[in-house]
């Protein structure tokens, strides 16, 4: 499932795929529901509705709620089986819901994603759907009124972390706690520090001689595809699906998807391992040409298989295709979010990483402008993350009872908090050398003891906001259990 979702979906770490799911810890199967919610939050008189799709597990049922945001992406009942919410939801006493945000999954608000249908896309509306889901789930309506007086938990990753602690600035009265796990909170147009933080994963995990080998052969292929026979020879290195032409958007094309994206992938999920195994090949002392070390690591992933599409209009094809259940409908609906609210464009505009300035910012403007229309264009742009970080206050504010977990290789860390942006309403763990949504993966199974802690930490935090104190060590013998035990003595060790 998880290797198929990357297959079909080639170019997606501009966003972020679903979590992959735990192992079940559970053997109750959560049920597939669905709401009704309106299509324009807004606007009261507007009573278009759409079916939202959610999941629930009642396996622990007291009358909280631990509500694991989806978000974009297709929601799978995985994280309602196991995982750190599901380990929440019983230590909490909770129902356990996961929902789908609208436009992703089998959440479809209108028949296709013409640009016309896409206007209702945007945070604001998906928090919004989030606030008449909690309401519903609170009400008689739903399971005759069980969680009425429950507390409400929101666990996120990445984009669903980010809406985790914006429903708690947003709607306070309606969460009393939020988790999020590597969410970004500024939005900014031009993202460099992403391959800053893949260059430093790669100092750090992989080696120098590493990142210099990347360069270097970065160097060689674009003077070689300067040279008239030279697109030929990369072409066929680098298993393309047709010879690049040489012209600023197909090299733009063949650098993103074939070459930034895959160590994207590569240093994004890295678990410890999968850098140092990377350059290994990338360094491979039996081959004597970087570009070749290159081309054999690249095309080894699964990602660029069959071959790595270099053409500029067939990528606009592909995203300008408005079938729902088309192979790039999840990246044409994230990259409309990028080009409306967020921007978050992995460029290479920075000197400290190995790509040269093989990927521009304007790739990107270009992108925005052809697969959905002229209009939408930098001005726009800009109008909209202005407005995104005043909205939603970026980093400058962090709301209370919101526990944060960034991950110090995680590409995407820099745009969310660090321990500065952290108070003792809202702590902020960074984690060192772990990389995107590690800490709502299941305890036990964490590769770091810090990892490992933060999740301890996280399950305190939810117990504290919406028990009460801790139980004295002493209290475990009248029968609150030996995790909480351990629970107790971690934070102690924390604070
Ligand atoms: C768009 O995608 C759908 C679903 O994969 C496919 O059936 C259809 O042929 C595609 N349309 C075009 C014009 O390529
Ligand atoms: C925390 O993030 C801010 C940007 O919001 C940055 O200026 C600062 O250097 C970061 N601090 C650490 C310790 O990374
Ligand atoms: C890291 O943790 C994952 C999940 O438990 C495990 O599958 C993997 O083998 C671990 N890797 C290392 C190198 O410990």
């Amino acid at each position: 499932m998880w290797l198929l979702v990357l297959l079909v979906a080639p170019s997606l770490a501009l966003q972020t795929l679903e979590p992959p799911p735990p192992a079940p810890a559970s053997r109750q199967t959560p049920v597939e529901r669905w709401l009704p919610v309106r299509l324009n939050q807004f606007m009261a008189s507007d009573t278009r509705t759409f079916q939202m799709r959610f999941y629930y597990n009642g396996e622990f049922a007291g009358n909280n709620i631990v509500i694991f945001v989806g978000g974009e992406w297709a929601i799978s009942p995985g994280w309602t089986t196991g995982g750190l919410g599901y380990e929440m939801a019983e230590e909490l006493g909770a129902g356990l819901f996961y929902t789908e945000h609208r436009y992703y999954g089998r959440t479809r608000p209108f028949e296709n994603t013409e640009v016309d249908n896409l206007k209702f896309l945007t945070i604001d509306q998906g928090l919004a759907d989030l606030a008449q889901f909690i309401q519903y789930v609170k009400s008689d309506d739903f399971e005759e009124g069980r969680y009425k007086n429950g507390k409400v938990v929101l666990v996120g990753c990445s984009y669903a972390g980010t809406m985790a602690t914006w429903m708690r600035l947003v709607y306070p009265h309606l969460v009393d706690a939020a988790f999020s796990d590597s969410g970004p909170l500024h939005a900014q147009e031009d993202f460099p520090e992403y391959l800053e933080v893949i260059n430093t994963a790669i100092k750090e995990q992989g080696s120098e001689a590493c990142l210099s080998s990347i360069e270097e052969a970065i160097k060689e292929v674009v003077d070689l595809l300067a040279e008239p026979t030279g697109p030929a020879q990369v072409s066929e290195m680098f298993k393309t699906c047709t010879t690049i032409q040489p012209t600023p958007l197909d090299m733009a094309t063949f650098f993103w998807y074939g070459i930034t994206e895959t160590f994207a992938y590569l240093v994004q999920y890295a678990t410890p391992g999968d850098i140092p195994k990377a350059c290994a090949v990338i360094t491979d002392p039996a081959v004597s040409s970087p570009v070749q070390r290159l081309a054999n690591w690249i095309t080894s992933q699964p990602w660029t298989q069959p071959c790595i599409e270099s053409r500029y209009t067939q990528v606009l094809a592909d995203h300008r295709n408005t079938s729902f259940d088309s192979d790039d409908a999840v990246m044409r609906l994230w990259t409309y979010q990028t080009c409306v609210e967020f921007g978050w464009y992995q460029t290479t505009t920075s000197d400290n990483q190995p790509f040269l300035s093989a990927v521009p910012l304007e790739y990107f403007h270009q992108m925005c402008k052809d697969f959905f229309s002229a209009s939408f264009d930098e001005e726009n742009l800009r109008r909209g993350i202005r407005r995104t970080n005043l909205m939603f206050g970026g980093l400058t504010h962090m709301p209370d009872r919101v526990i944060s977990v960034a991950g110090g290789h995680d590409p995407w860390s820099p745009m969310g908090p660090n321990a500065s942006h952290g108070h003792s309403k809202s702590p902020v763990i960074v984690v060192p050398g772990v990389s995107h949504c590690r800490a709502v993966q299941a305890t036990g199974t964490s590769n770091t003891t810090e990892l490992e802690a933060a999740k301890q930490a996280v399950l305190n935090f939810m117990y504290e906001n919406v028990v009460g104190p801790l139980p004295p060590v002493a209290a475990a013998a009248t029968g609150v259990g030996a995790e909480l035990v351990l629970l107790v003595t971690l934070l102690a060790v924390l604070v």
